[in-house]
């Protein structure tokens, strides 16, 4: 990288997550209500120009990798113009990509051709009709043909499979006994609040303590897998598997002493955490015609205020309110 960013925790930020739209063909119920969520206006999102503009000047700063996020990034116009040209910037080490997977499979061969090597596909169960019950629409076939195409390109593929009580917990162990023959690692994450209904359950019924003991009862052979800077999953692999098993502990939050990174909104809002409401907003600074020196500043004085971690972000929110907004509108 040509500098390097850090935090005043002591933190190298080298990783910015940018949700591309807020918009999603699925409506997962942890994450939307059935009805959807307000979408915001075309002209509030952030423009192509407006975040090819900032990657560049991110990069410039000592990001070195940038993860497309939604909603569902392959939803917005011309979305494979935009992976090509950023895929172009010098200095940006890796595009990586979270998807549905629900229309991705027929663009994967030009995925590759562009460079990108890694892509994570949500997808919390394999059985078709627990599939609709979670996303309510009909489209497993179609994710699972992304799943496949993934594969046959060697692209590095990570399943992410939200862990929800009473709805998939009988897929736990199917999925994970999909890394015996197949090159990918399954990771299992605790759900989070985030489920745009303003409903804060009180309790988190499977941890990531939990599902632990729940596949060591499956897999008592489960052996730790050492875990790689700046993880957010814990690493496991049931001796003589292809691939490998994540566990995430995105609620309970105990990756965040070595957090890597920040968060752009749809809207151009910045998060230095997924937990806080928001510190600037990115898009208002450069339609108010602000150089990249005043942004490059401005990102330099949020970065040396951030929270330590998860909690105290969540404790900081805007009038104390409770994390409600949905998923879609942050990226995860
Ligand atoms: P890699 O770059 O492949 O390690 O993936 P990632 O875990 O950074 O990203 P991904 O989009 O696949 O996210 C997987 C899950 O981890 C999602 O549920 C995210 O919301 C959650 N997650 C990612 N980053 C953070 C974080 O900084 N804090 C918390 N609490 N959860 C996170
Ligand atoms: N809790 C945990 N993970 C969630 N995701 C979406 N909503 C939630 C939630 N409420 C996950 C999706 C996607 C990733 C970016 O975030 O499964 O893979
Ligand atoms: Fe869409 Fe992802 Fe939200 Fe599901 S979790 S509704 S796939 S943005």
């Amino acid at each position: 990288p040509l500098s390097m960013l850090y935090d005043n925790h002591g933190r190298k930020i080298n990783y910015v997550r940018l949700a591309v739209t807020d918009r999603c063909n699925l409506r997962c119920f942890y994450c939307m209500p059935e009805e959807g969520i307000t979408y915001v206006d075309k002209h509030d999102l952030l423009s192509y120009e407006e975040m090819t503009r900032l990657v560049q000047l991110l990069v410039d700063m000592g990001i070195d990798k940038v993860r497309i996020t939604g909603g569902e990034p392959f939803v917005r116009r011309d979305m494979m113009d935009f992976l090509r040209h950023i895929s172009q910037i010098p200095g940006l080490r890796q595009i990586n990509i979270t998807t549905n997977g629900t229309t991705t499979a027929p663009l994967v061969p030009e995925l590759k051709a562009i460079g990108i090597k890694s892509v994570n596909l949500s997808m919390d169960t394999l059985d078709p009709d627990r599939f609709f019950e979670i996303t309510r629409r009909n489209v497993f076939k179609e994710v699972m043909n992304t799943f496949h195409a993934l594969l046959e390109h060697g692209i590095t593929t990570k399943i992410n499979a939200v862990v929800m009580d009473g709805k998939n917990i009988d897929d736990l162990i199917p999925m994970a006994e999909l890394t015996k023959n197949h090159p990918v690692s399954v990771r299992f994450i605790e759900e989070m609040p985030f489920n745009g209904e303003g409903s804060h359950y009180p309790v988190l019924n499977w941890d990531h303590r939990r599902i632990l003991e729940h596949l060591r009862g499956a897999f008592p052979n489960l052996e730790k897998l050492p875990d790689p800077p700046n993880s957010t999953s814990y690493n496991y692999q049931i001796p003589g598997f292809k691939g490998d098993i994540g566990i995430i502990a995105a609620y309970t939050r105990t990756f965040c002493g070595t957090c890597n990174r920040i968060r752009i909104t749809p809207q151009g809002g910045l998060k230095t955490c997924l937990y806080d409401s928001g510190v600037f907003n990115v898009r208002d600074l450069m339609r108010e015609g602000a150089s990249n020196e005043q942004i490059r500043d401005t990102f330099l004085v949020a970065l040396g205020n951030r929270a330590k971690d998860g909690w105290e972000a969540e404790k900081n929110r805007n009038f104390g309110l409770p994390v409600t907004e949905s998923m879609s509108t942050i990226g995860g």
